[in-house]
């Protein structure tokens, strides 16, 4: 489906994420015929350049982060006729004037401003863009995260943000809700009969949510140190696919349907609190190591981070949902950078036969595990008997992979959560409600890690975290999954 005519502005247009995702899922897009053909992209930024220089810029970039097969230089000719760079100063507001000249009153035109900048600029482009008259009905912005460092400041951003665009003009993006598996997800929950009986406390006895990274910090120190693992993953990415896996069937499809149904799940998340912090939390932090042959540095050493830092670059959590249909039923979450594998993974361990008839080679729980990468797919882990006269049983899977069953082109997060953006589809996009939710959960845990005083634990780089994330699932009889 193409889209209507539109204007998308990006504010920190010549910022990482930009050149690496956002520029890149408009080029597919642009070049799968999705987007209008005088579709428009402006990149906006305080650097003075010219369009030529802004163009070889994203030119090289693309070639970095688009598979060179396609990539043409006739695709990314058309592709730069719809690109253009603005010098904006956000502080500026006669800046803000020029942008409104360019941007013309074409009421036809749907107009996304897409914030990607650090949170402390959203105000004033807020602002900017109110005062300058560019916000007409028909405009949306598109904040990424991190949207504020608790409570308080989540807060004040939706305040700010929403005292110039309505909530429904408000995107708040978390790119977990894109990914190609994540949707699966909700296909097989809700479009399919055989599982729902299954997905409860009465048959399922935990569930493990892993994100985990080879990556350390790379060259975002400076951000990261000041954010940490709960912040930059817990906080949005994990608790999204938290409410994806456990949400009650919404009644339609309608945005708000949906939205409603993932809020009720972070509103029944206990909360943890004071001593049971220590006890359903670990805290880890990366010392010199290797990742896959190669030995890396340890975070201290990392550049941008300060060599005292106590920021936790591994988090793994107990955590419980009070509802009738998951009570009992732990979920567990973790997630680090410099780990052993780059996996993302949801696993539902299925309860333990009530007796065993057969002999077997292991009593393995039979789970699901559902791989958003890197191999995306679907396994049910069984037992079968193996070939032969008697009746031994073996581990066994039945292994649906995404990539063999379905031979598309995978589509990245961004792209179709950009389209959704143009095309007005909010399903994928946090409210203020679910976003203020979820740091109302995360925040105690927080606090009682600082007011506690210790020290992060510290894990080799290459490993599977600290050993506290070990003994965290064990004290409940379970292990991490750990097969690649
Ligand atoms: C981002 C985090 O939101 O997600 C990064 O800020 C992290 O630290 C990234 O590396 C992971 O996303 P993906 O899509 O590569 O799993």
């Amino acid at each position: 489906q193409t889209t209507q005519p539109f204007d998308m502005v990006i504010f920190g247009g010549t910022g990482d994420l930009a050149m690496r995702k956002l520029l890149p899922a408009l080029y597919h897009r642009h070049r799968d015929g999705q987007l209008a053909e005088d579709g428009r992209i402006i990149c906006l930024a305080r650097d003075e350049l010219s369009r030529e220089e802004f163009l070889e810029r994203v030119r090289v970039r693309l070639h970095e982060y688009v598979q060179a097969h396609y990539v043409s230089s006739e695709q990314w000719e058309q592709y730069a006729r719809r690109l253009d760079y603005l010098r904006l100063d956000a502080m500026q507001i006669e800046d803000f004037a020029r942008l409104a000249g360019f941007l013309g009153d074409d009421p036809e035109r749907v107009r996304v401003f897409y914030l990607s900048t650090g949170p402390n600029l959203f105000s004033a482009i807020c602002k900017g863009l109110g005062t300058g008259g560019l916000v007409t009905p028909g405009a949306r912005v598109v904040l990424e995260k991190p949207l504020g460092t608790d409570l308080e400041s989540a807060r004040r951003i939706n305040a700010e943000v929403g005292a110039v665009f309505e909530e429904h003009q408000i995107y708040r993006i978390d790119h977990y809700l894109g990914k190609e598996t994540v949707q699966n997800l909700m296909a097989l929950r809700f479009g399919n009969s055989i599982v729902e009986p299954l997905w409860r406390r009465t048959w399922v006895s935990h569930v493990q949510i892993t994100v985990a990274e080879t990556l350390g910090v790379g060259s975002r120190g400076g951000f990261y140190d000041k954010a940490g693992a709960m912040r930059d993953m817990v906080q949005n990415h994990l608790l999204q696919l938290l409410c994806i896996v456990a949400m009650e069937p919404p009644a339609s499809t309608d945005p708000d349907a949906i939205r409603d149904e993932k809020l009720k799940i972070l509103r029944s998340l206990r909360p943890l609190c004071g001593a049971e912090v220590a006890r359903h939390s670990v805290r880890g932090q990366y010392r010199a190591g290797a990742v896959g042959g190669e030995p890396v540095k340890g975070y201290l050493q990392e550049d941008g981070i300060d060599p005292d830092s106590l920021t936790e670059t591994f988090v793994a959590l107990r955590a419980e949902i009070t509802n009738w249909r998951w009570a009992g039923t732990p979920f567990y979450l973790r997630t680090g950078k410099r780990l052993q594998e780059s996996i993302a993974e949801i696993v539902l361990y299925f309860r333990d036969l009530p007796m065993t008839l057969f002999p077997s080679a292991s009593h393995e729980p039979n789970r699901l595990v559902i791989r958003l990468q890197p191999d995306e797919g679907l396994r049910l882990a069984l037992l079968a008997k193996q070939p032969g006269d008697e009746m031994r049983l073996r581990p066994v899977q039945l292994n649906l992979a995404f990539a063999e069953t379905f031979k598309a082109r995978r589509i990245e997060a961004y792209e179709r959560l950009l389209t959704d953006v143009i095309h007005g589809r909010l399903t994928l996009f946090m409210r203020r409600d679910e976003l203020e939710a979820a740091w109302i959960w995360v925040e105690p845990i927080l606090k009682a890690w600082e007011a506690s005083g210790e020290l992060p634990k510290s894990y080799t780089a290459g490993t599977w975290g600290p050993a506290a994330s070990t003994a965290l699932i064990s004290r409940d009889g379970f292990a991490w999954h750990e097969e690649i």
